[in-house]
């Protein structure tokens, strides 16, 4: 898949089949979230993969799903949840720049995810002390964010609206999910 498709062309999913994704495609993910650009190269992320059923069940309860159009993108269990999850770890001592390397990393894995026809959702709203305690992890640690993966039972759309007009996202009557995106011509100045 090309580089500039994939760009265009990803959304998030939130819906997903009852499908197992392939250790492979997930260590992909992290592969390419490894090699990521990260401030002065520290690489200080780490990830942990999870595919255990039990702790999958035991993560949904710890997130929140697409807010504006709740409750119809809030994956059901056994209908339409994810069957995996990978969990973006830090030092709890890190310094802010910390966000922006987990956020080129999450993009990395989220492109590489849907080359392989697979989708992510980027989950911020998740209980992170609660997900500390499950996970097992030290003092010292924390998790930034979740990203779910899977196979999608659903095909959001993004469309072009000129900046002023909202930005959220909104179901049509099909059900189907809709993503405006500020158009071009309006989110740069060109000097
Ligand atoms: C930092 C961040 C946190 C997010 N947290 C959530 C979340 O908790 N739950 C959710 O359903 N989506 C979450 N999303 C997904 C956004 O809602 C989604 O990216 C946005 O609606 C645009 O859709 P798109 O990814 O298809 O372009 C998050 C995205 C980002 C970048």
């Amino acid at each position: 898949m090309e580089v500039k498709e994939a760009l265009k062309n990803r959304r998030t999913v939130r819906l997903y089949q009852q499908k197992n994704v392939p250790d492979s495609d997930l260590a992909e993910m992290i592969d390419a979230a490894r090699v990521t650009s990260c401030a002065s190269n520290l690489q200080q992320l780490r990830y942990i993969v999870i595919r255990d059923s039990k702790l999958v069940k035991e993560i949904f309860p710890l997130t929140a799903w697409a807010n504006l159009v709740r409750p119809s993108r809030t994956p059901e269990s056994g209908i339409s949840a994810p069957r995996c999850f990978i969990a973006v770890i830090a030092s709890a001592s890190a310094n802010q720049v910390i966000y922006a390397d987990a956020g080129a990393a999450i993009q990395s894995m989220q492109l590489m995810a849907w080359s392989k026809g697979l989708g992510c959702c980027w989950l911020g709203s998740i209980q992170r002390d609660k997900l500390k305690i499950l996970f097992e992890l030290p003092d010292d640690k924390q998790v930034l964010y979740l990203v779910a993966v899977g196979y999608p039972a659903e095909k959001p759309v993004a469309e072009d609206v000129p900046d002023g007009k909202s930005v959220f996202y909104y179901l049509d009557e099909q059900k189907c999910l809709h993503i405006p995106k500020i158009r071009l011509e309006d989110v740069a100045t060109w000097r």
